[in-house]
């Protein structure tokens, strides 16, 4: 696991914040607050290093070149449900940004992501693609989520996501090795039936406040 295919970014505020979201008795409208926050922070860090250009303005002093993001407008991506709760604190960051949506559900029988929804923006293949997901378990449905939108023509795609299992960072690592991952938290291990430990439960429930 290199570093530059996976950045925990341990920040203080992030990792009190995603402390307070992992206990149990944390109420639904505070674990919603949290994520939208923590996803603000988050967005700071996936999209570092943007191609930049300059523009001449003018400050009531004088005329400079000042910094502006240079390229088309960012692309993001929600993999459903629980995409959606990364989705809005990233969009605040980034107000212009393009969104897209993944749905997958996994067939009982073979396990394995079944796709129901593909929506993306147009022109993918100009854009940086960041696909967004707060739990990466097996990394299952991440990877058939990176290989639609490989499909779709996206070439600069970055994964950004809450928490991570190794089994997840390894799967996603095999498939798409060319896909940097950030993460808050790199934790123990999967379970049985696939969530993460220690975790924070089923992240959709808890920020929908579904059983
Ligand atoms: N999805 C979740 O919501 N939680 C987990 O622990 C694993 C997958």
């Amino acid at each position: 696991m290199t570093e530059q295919h996976l950045n925990v970014v341990d920040h203080p505020l992030i990792q009190h914040k995603l402390t307070l979201m992992r206990e149990k008795d944390t109420s639904t409208a505070v674990f919603r607050q949290l994520l939208r926050e923590i996803s603000q922070l988050l967005a700071y860090e996936v999209t570092r290093g943007l191609p930049m250009t300059t523009k001449r303005i003018e400050t009531p002093m004088m005329e400079m070149d000042a910094p502006t993001l240079d390229g088309k407008k960012l692309a993001l991506i929600s993999i459903l449900r629980a995409g959606n709760g990364l989705l809005d604190g990233v969009l605040e960051l980034i107000p212009s940004a393009r969104v897209g949506f993944v749905g997958l559900y996994r067939d009982e029988e073979t396990l394995q992501p079944v796709q129901y929804y593909f929506k993306a923006p147009d022109a993918l293949e100009d854009r940086l693609v960041i696909a967004v997901d707060p739990m990466l378990a097996t990394g299952n449905s991440s990877v058939a989520a990176i290989d639609l939108l490989k499909k779709a023509g996206a070439t600069n795609i970055r994964f950004l996501c809450l928490l991570a299992a190794p089994e997840g960072v390894a799967t996603m690592k095999a498939a798409h090795p060319d896909v940097p991952i950030v993460t808050a938290a790199l934790d123990e291990k999967l379970n049985d039936v696939g969530y993460i430990m220690p975790g924070l439960g089923d992240a959709g429930d808890r920020m929908f406040g579904t059983k």
